[in-house]
């Protein structure tokens, strides 16, 4: 056996549960060694994806902040990174004046600044290697204005302009940036945001391992984006062409609190 093959190596962050646990269980799957994070404990998972035969390492930080972001970096910085599953992100709830503004900031600081921060620092060592895959977890919720949900929804509608601006950037250097964009998944996302009561919280919802498994295939086909399932390919073409205050007024009836069936 040559003993100077090594595995490929990416790093998969919010990979505690949902659709993150199942993006590293993708790249578990297929031979790469592995950096995860999240905000809590993660040797369950860990163990989990070590099964496939690849180093985990687990990194338990906050990547609303800088601290966290260099935390992981500092990790990751002397190896070469195959891939980087920039996932982590969490929602919120109920009208934007009920709720409380440090929760607003660590929303945004979570899925905006964060992201941004991890992936500069990543992006910058790919275009040196020359080479590298960048996945960003965006949403269809960034095609409309989310009522109920006003702040996250925003966090998505940067996160999807972001990822096709930088993906245009990096043409020429080797690096390709994919945007996943689900809908509405069976994961914690719902509960944690207190969306429970809400007709979004209670309906139906995709599989995030099929989420997932739709993701990493885009990221491996160098593809700019990826809607998952034909239900929301079809609401996010319909987005594109239906006006904000419609879509708004649509986004209400689905996520008020009161609205559960
Ligand atoms: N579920 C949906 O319907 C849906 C639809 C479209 C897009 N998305 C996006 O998909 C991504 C994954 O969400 P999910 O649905 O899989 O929900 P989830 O099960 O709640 O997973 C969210 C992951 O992000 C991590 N995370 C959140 N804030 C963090 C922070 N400040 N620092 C470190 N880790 C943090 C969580 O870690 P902890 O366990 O430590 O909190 C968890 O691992 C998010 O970006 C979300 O916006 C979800």
């Amino acid at each position: 056996m040559n003993a100077t093959v090594t595995r490929p190596f990416a790093i998969v962050t919010g990979a505690s549960s949902g659709i993150g646990l199942e993006l590293a269980r993708e790249a578990a799957r297929r031979g790469y060694d592995l950096l995860i994070a999240a905000d809590r404990d993660l040797e369950g998972p860990a163990a989990d994806l070590r099964a496939h035969g690849g180093t985990v390492v687990a990194v338990e930080v906050d990547l609303a902040t800088r601290d966290g972001v260099e935390t992981l970096y500092s990790h990751a910085k002397n190896r070469r990174v195959d891939a980087l599953l920039a996932n982590a992100g969490h929602g919120l709830g109920r009208g934007f004046l009920d709720q409380e503004f440090a929760e607003v900031q660590h929303v945004i600081n979570t899925n905006v600044t964060g992201t941004l921060d991890l992936i500069q620092k990543i992006g910058r060592q790919m275009r040196r290697q020359g080479a590298g895959k960048i996945l960003i977890t965006g949403s269809i919720a960034g095609y409309m204005p989310g009522t109920f949900q006003a702040v996250y929804n925003g966090t998505k509608a940067f996160i999807d302009s972001f990822s096709y601006a930088l993906r245009n950037e990096l043409k020429d250097t080797g690096v390709t940036v994919t945007c996943l964009m689900p809908g509405a998944t069976e994961t914690d996302f719902f509960e944690r945001a207190d969306l429970m009561d809400t007709k979004v919280g209670s309906g139906d919802k995709m599989d995030p391992a099929e989420v997932a498994k739709i993701g990493f295939k885009a990221m491996m086909d160098g593809d700019g984006d990826v809607v998952a399932g034909l239900k929301n390919k079809l609401q996010a073409a319909i987005a594109n062409v239906t006006p904000s205050a419609v879509l708004a007024e649509q986004h209400r009836k689905m996520a008020e609190p009161g609205t559960k069936q």
